[in-house]
């Protein structure tokens, strides 16, 4: 069951702009590694050689086919098989915002190899989806069949069939959102891979192009959708997140100028973004941007005249009982990207509860760290596999079933619940670096696999630790003042057997 998507901090902020060493007893670089494996079990389609998440197997080989188009490839988008174009475009983002971010301290830490293949195993399945400007795939599979079933992504009998939008069934928030997702990944590709670079920013304008002549909400197009990821904040906020990140990618003044102009009437600065200071005539909207983006800041760092976000008494952000660790783990990426940007200018966070300097806006983006990975009333590191007290019943159903290589013969679809999902033992297969769902509002947490609102973990949720933990293992180590201007590292598929497998070895 996938739960309710970021309605509060999808495509909320957009921060494009560019300390000192915090005392820790984490393993960030652990963490970072592990993290990026989680991106490796939720592959769909034929795994590469190079898979080091090894209890999964090849999957979906005939997604698309009964429509004519090969929809191969992807990502599951939690603990359940169905590919949600949405969410999926939201994760793939953030993970190449935290490239762009942090591509030093990603390097430095061995995984930007593992990085690159992250963003690409969902770019090469966007560009599947993408074949025509004005027609996107934006899902396989759907939440009510899919769930009705207990079984693992290779044994799949659900009905696989694929949703699109088009110029008569409009979706201008996935097509948005996919147009943003691509353009971030053409700018995180462009040092390693021009050509791909370029490939990603054609579709990416066409994309948005399609979005923005063709008006409406995804989920009146394709109304399987609705109970699993609406459209909650209608398409508005997309199109001016799809224009900024071609804004960035581009540096086009079009783009920019259509984030300016439409600030209003799309609602741009009702909510929270901000721009990099290329921006002479554009100041004031700008500003109006910026405005929003401190606002909400302000509110999480508890800094905001008392209107704050809600903590647990463990010192986690509290916004929601479902799935609550997606909402601290893309506040905790934006606070540290902002402190980075502030760091660079040589400025500070004007809240109303008084000026925050960087370095203590990475203090608190580290406490959410810290609690995610077991400085909690629990003790219990919500990133499976880190350390010793993580949680063993998942709810995961490639996770939750002897993996093919050790029981080969199929798991039928209600056989996987009374077998697997009502076992009283342990996940046969620790799902390494997926976050799950997590706490509630009072630090509890119960570890069993009907629980899906706190044990279930998701690519969007994910996505964020990449560029969080990144930074937080350079700042671990001294090292804060990596620029992140640097020359990018050679990447080659071969240097990349990360740290990771060492770990799992
Ligand atoms: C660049 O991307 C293209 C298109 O996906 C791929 O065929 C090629 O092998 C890539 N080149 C390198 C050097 O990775
Ligand atoms: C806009 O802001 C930048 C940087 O703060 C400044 O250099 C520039 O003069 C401003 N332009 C206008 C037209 O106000």
């Amino acid at each position: 069951m996938a739960k309710l998507f970021l309605p509060l901090t999808l495509a909320s902020l957009l921060l494009l702009a560019s300390s000192s060493p915090l005392a820790s007893t984490f393993d960030y670089g652990e963490a970072l590694s592990k993290s990026l494996l989680f991106f490796e079990a939720q592959r769909s389609g034929k795994l590469p050689a190079n898979q080091h998440v090894k209890w999964r197997g090849d999957s979906g080989l005939s997604d698309g086919f009964m429509q004519g188009v090969d929809l191969v490839g992807g990502y599951y988008d939690a603990g359940d098989h169905v590919k949600f174009g949405f969410p999926m475009a939201y994760a793939v983002t953030m993970l190449s915002w935290s490239l762009i971010k942090f591509e030093e301290e990603i390097a430095a830490a061995n995984q930007l190899g593992n990085t690159l293949d992250a963003i690409r195993w969902g770019t090469d399945y966007f560009l599947k989806a993408h074949r025509q400007p004005n027609v996107l795939w934006a899902q396989v599979g759907d939440g009510d069949t899919d769930h009705y079933c207990w079984e693992r992504a290779e044994d799949m009998t659900t009905p696989r069939t694929a949703f699109k939008v088009d110029t008569e069934h409009p979706g201008s928030d996935v097509a948005g959102e996919t147009a943003a997702a691509l353009a971030a990944a053409s700018i995180g590709f462009r040092p390693f891979n021009s050509s791909y670079s370029n490939l990603l920013l054609l579709h990416a304008k066409q994309l948005f192009a399609f979005a923005d002549m063709f008006r409406g909400k995804y989920d009146d197009s394709i109304t399987v959708v609705r109970e699993y990821y609406p459209s909650v904040t209608g398409y508005h906020d997309e199109l001016l997140w799809a224009a900024a990140w071609l804004f960035e990618a581009t540096d086009d003044q079009e783009y920019l100028k259509y984030v300016v102009e439409n600030s209003a009437s799309l609602g741009g600065t009702g909510w929270a973004v901000l721009m990099q200071n290329r921006d002479g005539p554009y100041n004031a909207t700008l500003k109006q941007y910026q405005a929003k983006a401190e606002f909400f800041l302000c509110a999480n760092l508890q800094k905001n005249n008392g209107y704050n976000v809600a903590m647990t008494p463990g010192g986690l952000l509290y916004i929601d009982d479902w799935n609550n660790m997606q909402y601290v783990s893309a506040s905790a990426f934006l606070m540290v990207a902002y402190a980075d940007y502030l760091a660079l200018t040589n400025s500070k966070l004007n809240c109303p509860d008084g000026q925050v300097p960087p370095q203590d806006i990475l203090k608190f983006a580290e406490s959410q760290a810290e609690y995610i990975l077991g400085k909690n009333p629990k003790s219990m590191s919500y990133l499976v596999g880190y350390q010793g007290n993580y949680p063993t019943n998942v709810h995961h159903r490639g996770a939750s079933i002897e993996s093919k290589s050790i029981l080969p013969a199929s798991v039928g679809c209600t056989e996987g619940f009374e077998h697997w999902y009502d076992s009283k033992q342990g996940n046969p297969n620790v799902i390494f670096g997926a976050l799950v769902g997590g706490p509630d509002q009072l630090d509890r947490f119960v570890d069993i696999r009907s629980n899906y609102e706190q044990t279930e973990p998701t690519i969007a949720g994910n996505a964020p630790l990449v560029g969080l933990f990144a930074k937080l293992n350079i700042l671990s180590k001294g090292q804060g003042n990596v620029q992140t201007e640097g020359k990018p590292k050679p990447y080659s598929e071969a240097g990349v057997l990360s740290k990771a497998t060492e770990d799992l070895a």
